[in-house]
């Protein structure tokens, strides 16, 4: 019998309606369009607006779509991997909440915290599952409500991240598409660098952690970039080297929207022309877990069988890592 891989046969996403540009951040915090643009590459992002939405509201429009365009039903889904750092509560995890919303009522699943670069590790661990002959259909799910954990009077945060959610169905295949290989790394000691401060264990939520604003993304923007440019562009020249793929071979690089010159460096040092690159940074800004799955989202129809995909990102932890596959469809 040929090998089992783990193959996307479905993809969908979703963001909410409510448009911030630039401009309005003008009005905000002491900023402009120009540096925005010329530093991040962003025009504008998503936000979620209403009362009690959380990440997986945006997650039931995602994955209500992928099933209806597979054709398949909620209860045919046997795990919920949910990549999110904004999950709905503590507790319990994003993936029963969003289990129980859409009727996945034979499905198992779990929260799965890698911050920016959870899609990746997530659509590593789903194709365990598939390839080791567990389950048949893995839904994965990358979505942040960013806006929940941002201090808006803080401009060097306030203007990188957005809302969306994305997500992918794995199934076996057993023509040789599918996942291929996937490299992931982590370095907990960069936690330094990218974290929020408190509402964990180790600080629980006090009248102080709210006054001193320690419930919000706090990042060293620039020692981040240097780990980032560094890592990102490394690990994904090292996944095309150790499965013999040169840069004509790659179809699609599809790279964490972090920054516009984070993703330049990552495709320059892989030799990858621009027009093979998926960029929707301008529109959506950093939605976190959900930047890989949004573009696959904006780009399948231009995806074919045997096309080979590289994603690659890195986040928060730091974690980084790259995932290498072959389009099933
Ligand atoms: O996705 C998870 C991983 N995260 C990342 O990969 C993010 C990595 N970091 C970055 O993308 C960039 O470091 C930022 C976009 C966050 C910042 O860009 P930068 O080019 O590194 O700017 P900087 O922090 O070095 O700041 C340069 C200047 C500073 O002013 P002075 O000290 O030179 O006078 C900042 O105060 O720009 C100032 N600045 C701003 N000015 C206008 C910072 N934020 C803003 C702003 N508008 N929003």
């Amino acid at each position: 019998m040929s090998k089992i891989h783990a193959a996307i046969t479905a993809v969908n996403g979703y963001v909410p309606e409510y448009v911030l540009t630039n401009k309005e951040l003008e009005s905000i915090v002491d900023t402009t369009d120009e540096w925005i643009t010329s530093r991040t590459g962003i025009k504008e992002r998503r936000i979620l607006k209403g009362e009690g939405l959380g990440t997986s509201d945006m997650a039931v429009h995602a994955v209500n779509g992928l099933l209806k365009k597979r054709g398949i039903s909620a209860e045919e889904i046997e795990l919920i991997i949910f990549c999110t750092t904004t999950p709905d509560l503590p507790f319990p995890a994003s993936a029963n909440i969003l289990a129980d919303k859409i009727g996945a009522k034979n499905a198992w699943g779990y929260d799965l915290q890698a911050a920016c670069s959870g899609f990746i590790y997530g659509v590593s661990t789903g194709a365990q599952f598939i390839e080791s002959g567990k389950h048949k259909k893995v839904l994965v799910v990358g979505g942040d409500k960013m806006s929940s954990i941002i201090n808006y009077q803080d401009r060097t945060t306030c203007i990188i991240f957005g809302d969306g959610c994305g997500a992918v169905l794995l199934e076996p295949n057993e023509e040789g598409f599918g996942v291929m290989d996937s490299i992931l790394r982590s370095d907990g000691s960069g936690r330094q660098f990218l974290h929020q401060k408190a509402g964990g264990s180790a600080r629980p939520a006090s009248h102080e952690t709210i006054d001193n604003n320690e419930h919000s993304v706090y990042q060293e923007g620039q020692a981040v970039f240097k780990f980032a440019v560094t890592n990102m562009a490394d690990v994904a020249a090292e996944i095309m080297d150790r499965n013999n793929l040169t840069s004509e071979d790659v179809t699609w690089l599809v790279p964490h929207q972090a920054n516009k010159r984070i993703i330049d460096a990552t495709a320059s040092r892989m030799g990858v022309g621009s027009e093979k690159v998926m960029i929707n940074i301008q529109r959506y800004g950093n939605t976190t877990n959900g930047t890989i799955p949004l573009c696959l989202w904006e780009w399948e129809s231009q995806l074919k069988k045997g096309d080979n995909i590289i994603l690659a990102a890195f986040g928060g932890g730091f974690t980084w890592g790259s995932v290498y596959l072959k389009w099933a469809y």
